[in-house]
């Protein structure tokens, strides 16, 4: 039986009117938005003030308030919120990846301590029920990777610079326009929201929670035409990769990095905002999930089935933490990777520690190769990787489907593989 549920909401942007809209739009779910915590006094807002407090007490104090919906943009604002309502006795919903990923192992300690959940399925992959899924479906299922399109604002990019040739600047732009970009954009293009995803799933997915400083992370600030035209040549996507990688030895692969996709490979499809993942299991084998990564209403409705699931008094039980030993991660795994840089500044080839190169290429003051590195060499370089004039990107595996026709190469492989 569903119990109703009083809601103090924090944060009411993109996300928070994206919920009071789908609240009110939706039967069967016996929940109330009370009062509605903002700090900017000055801004008009669409509807009425008597809705609104400037103090979070008022919420965080509340003993009518049954939950806590967290929806701020500021990490260690939001994380105060969540310790205090936790300790309040009050279960919290939150959309907060950065916050999420940064605290997860204390924030799992809390919910103990307390006896209140925590719910974040808004946090990963925007409408994509992904946690849930994790924590419920693949409960004793050994899974071995999990990986695919997190951040939709870096997929909205990616599509429009590929398929319309648009630049990167007035399509970073549009996706801030329309809801789907971070207040600050960096973190979204420099592939960190991305990363706090992956580091949300993978504590789900294998039981160990990675420290985001440890996760290589590269992201797409630095693709240009002579990427994407490169990405059409050999019948290619260009796509930006999140993954986790379970390898022999109780150790893992994570990374985030942009990736030449096949038209072979599940992820190929998802294009404009949508997210996909790509989860693969012992025993399920390889499954793939796609939906809206961001926007209002497709966020909000993550949001929205955490409160519905707290009325039937859902909690993460993490389970994998249990079952697992913890994993270490792996800095000594190899990357086939493009690497394309200004002719001139080939000693960052060396100082990257390319080596196996199968392709060199040059022409008009622009050049790549394609060869061989170790993930640990560049993790040791990626913070500073970002703002120099260099775009490194993921080649496919088993180079060879890519001679003679790549893109029907490639799609003949997945059909042999099928049959
Ligand atoms: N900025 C995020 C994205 C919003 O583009 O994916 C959803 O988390």
């Amino acid at each position: 039986m569903a119990q109703p549920l009083k809601l103090g909401l924090f944060g009411f942007g993109t996300v928070g009117q994206g919920l009071y809209g789908v609240l009110n739009e939706t039967r069967g779910l016996n929940a109330e938005i009370v009062r509605i915590c903002v700090k900017d006094r000055q801004k008009q807002r669409p509807i009425a003030r008597e809705h609104f407090t400037f103090e979070p007490s008022e919420l965080l104090e509340d003993p009518e308030l049954d939950v806590i919906v967290e929806l701020i943009d500021t990490a260690d604002e939001a994380f105060a919120i969540v310790q205090r309502a936790l300790a309040n006795g009050k279960a919290v919903v939150t959309a907060n990846k950065k916050m999420v990923a940064e605290h997860l192992g204390e924030l799992v300690e809390l919910q103990q301590q307390y006896g209140v959940p925590l719910l974040y399925e808004a946090a990963c992959a925007g409408s994509i029920p992904i946690v849930r899924n994790l924590e419920e479906y693949y409960d004793n299922d050994l899974l071995s990777s999990l990986s695919g399109v997190l951040n939709g604002t870096c997929n909205y990019i990616l599509t429009r610079m590929y398929e319309e040739s648009v630049d990167y600047a007035p399509v970073l732009a549009d996706a801030q326009a329309k809801g789907f970009a971070e207040s600050d954009p960096t973190l979204d293009v420099d592939g960190l929201d991305a990363k706090y995803k992956l580091v949300i799933l993978t504590g789900h997915a294998f039981g160990t929670i990675p420290a985001p400083a440890d996760v290589l992370t590269l992201g797409i600030r630095q693709a240009s035409a002579h990427d994407f035209q490169f990405a059409r040549e050999k019948g290619y996507k260009l796509q930006l990769e999140a993954l986790s990688r379970r390898l022999p030895g109780e150790r893992l692969a994570s990374y985030v990095l942009p990736r030449f996709v096949r038209p072979s490979d599940l992820i190929h499809n998802v294009s404009q905002e949508f997210n996909g993942v790509v989860v693969e299991a012992a025993f399920a084998e390889q499954q793939f999930f796609m939906g809206k990564g961001a926007g209002s209403y497709p966020t909000a409705s993550a949001v929205l089935s955490d409160i519905s699931a707290l009325s039937f008094s859902y909690k993460y039980s993490y389970k994998k933490r249990a079952q697992n030993a913890p994993l270490a991660l792996d800095r000594d795994v190899t990357l086939r990777v493009y690497l394309r840089y200004p002719t001139g500044h080939e000693p960052v080839l060396e100082q990257l520690g390319v080596h196996n190169i199968e392709v060199r290429h040059s022409a008009e003051g622009v050049s790549y190769v394609i060869g061989r590195l170790q993930l640990g060499t560049l993790l040791s370089r990626h913070e500073e990787l970002r703002h120099e004039p260099f775009f490194l990107a993921l080649m496919p595996e088993q180079p060879e489907l890519d001679q003679g026709e790549p893109a029907e190469a490639a799609a003949a492989e997945a059909v042999a593989a099928r049959s």
